[in-house]
């Protein structure tokens, strides 16, 4: 039932998808780029962070004043703040339809999970980023999230107390806390490379980049609204005083109304069920019996092409010593083959097959594909 409804969802979102191409064209659809959207965001905002990063200053009495500085004396430092506001913003709603249409689209189970895992992860890692974010401006918004984000930690049993105390970076909110929510917001936007560098692992050629014409229509969509709703921060945190009003970020700050809502420790329990559920999800799915690509000993002549070739790095080669002549072997690591039969098409020895899926009945298969319209 729930493979079935997983097919029905493919096919409608590449149905959807195709439509798309009769306003974007097919060389401009934005779902055809679906990761580098996200990663074009990212760029824009490691940019802008960086701009904003000369001219603020992580101190109580500094920070609120710096960030005024920038959006009303620095020439076009609103509009830097805006872009960087507005991008996190779209970078979240892009991340969103990424993480859906690969799992729309079932690309993010089996081979593909070190993807899906490393996903999660960045979600949450932006999540962090962008509370962080708030914080730095200073103003009453950010006083409530400091307060309501260290008692809210501190009933996680165990570990909330000293979690609540590296939050503030101590027992009271000082210059200390700013510091810690600059360090936590920088650290981790760049630790978000490394988690990249991961998300890309497992794929041979990610598509990482969008066309310059894609791109130029992103920046417009985050431009106009920095020129025509320029940031503004709410009034500045006094720490004798408790906000009252604020308004609020939901791509960002959904969890604090939940806080405000229910006990924290049930909000902890269904972030951690949520959480457990996206990392349980590419299991959820059994296949048909794998069939991964089998070698043959007595075709292969060791010439490695296969191992080149297969996108899931799930070849590799070792020295041989029955043979007279030939010194290697290619050997197939079944977890991490996708049966997707590239190998068969690199091999010119017919040393290698798919047992499922014989190279004849490969090349039909694509040679139909390719006879469809896009
Ligand atoms: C994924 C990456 C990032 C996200 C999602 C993000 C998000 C945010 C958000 C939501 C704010 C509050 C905006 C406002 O109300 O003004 C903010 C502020 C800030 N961010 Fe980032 N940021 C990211 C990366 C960076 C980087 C790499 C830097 C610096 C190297 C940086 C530096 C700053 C500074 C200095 C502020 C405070 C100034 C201000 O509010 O305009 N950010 N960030
Ligand atoms: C910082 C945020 C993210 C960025 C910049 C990003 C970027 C990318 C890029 C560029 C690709 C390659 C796409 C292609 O070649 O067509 C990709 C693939 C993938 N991403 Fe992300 N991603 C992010 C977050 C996520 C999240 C939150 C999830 C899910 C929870 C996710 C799941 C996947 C999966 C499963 C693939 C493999 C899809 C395939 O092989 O077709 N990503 N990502
Ligand atoms: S079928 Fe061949 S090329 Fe494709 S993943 Fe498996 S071993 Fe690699
Ligand atoms: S391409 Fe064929 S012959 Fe060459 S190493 Fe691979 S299986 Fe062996």
């Amino acid at each position: 039932m729930y493979k079935e409804t997983l097919e029905k969802l493919q096919e409608a979102t590449i149905t959807f998808e195709k439509g798309l191409n009769k306003v974007f064209t097919q060389q401009y659809n934005p779902f055809y780029y679906h990761g580098a959207v996200p990663n074009f965001f990212m760029w824009t905002l490691f940019i802008t962070g960086l701009l904003l990063f000369v001219y603020y200053q992580p101190t109580l009495d500094s920070a609120y004043i710096s960030v005024n500085f920038i959006t009303t004396k620095l020439p076009f430092g609103n509009i830097i703040r805006g872009l960087h506001r507005y991008a996190a913003d779209a970078m979240m709603i892009a991340v969103l339809v990424h993480a859906i249409r690969v799992y729309f689209t079932d690309r993010y189970r089996k081979y593909r999970w070190i993807a899906w895992y490393s996903g999660v992860v960045l979600l949450i890692g932006m999540l962090i980023i962008g509370i962080t974010g708030y914080i730095l401006v200073w103003d009453e918004r950010s006083y409530m999230i400091v307060l309501a984000m260290t008692d809210a930690l501190k009933q996680i049993p165990f570990l909330g107390l000293p979690l609540a105390k590296i939050f503030v970076n101590g027992d009271v909110i000082s210059h200390y806390t700013l510091a810690m929510s600059f360090f936590f917001h920088i650290g981790i936007s760049f630790s978000l490379l490394f988690l990249l560098w991961l998300h890309y692992l497992r794929i041979s050629r990610p598509v990482t980049d969008v066309p310059l014409g894609l791109g130029l229509l992103l920046l417009s969509s985050i431009m106009i609204p920095a020129s025509v709703y320029p940031v503004a921060s709410v009034n500045p945190a006094v720490l004798t005083k408790l906000p009252t009003q604020f308004p609020l970020d939901w791509f960002y700050l959904w969890i604090f109304p939940m806080f405000s809502g229910m006990p924290a420790l049930i909000v902890w329990t269904i972030v951690f069920i949520a959480t457990t559920l996206l990392f349980a999800l590419p299991f959820l799915v059994t296949d048909k019996e794998k069939a991964p690509a089998v070698v043959s000993l007595t075709n292969c002549v060791g010439c490695t092409l296969c191992a080149k070739d297969c996108p899931y790095e799930a070849i590799y080669m070792v020295p041989r010593t029955d043979h007279p002549k030939y010194k290697q072997l290619a050997v197939v690591i079944d977890a991490r083959c996708s049966e997707c039969g590239l190998c068969v098409g690199a091999c010119a020895f017919k040393a290698i097959d798919l047992p499922q899926n014989h190279s004849k009945e490969v090349i039909t298969k694509i040679s139909d594909l390719l006879k469809e319209p896009a």
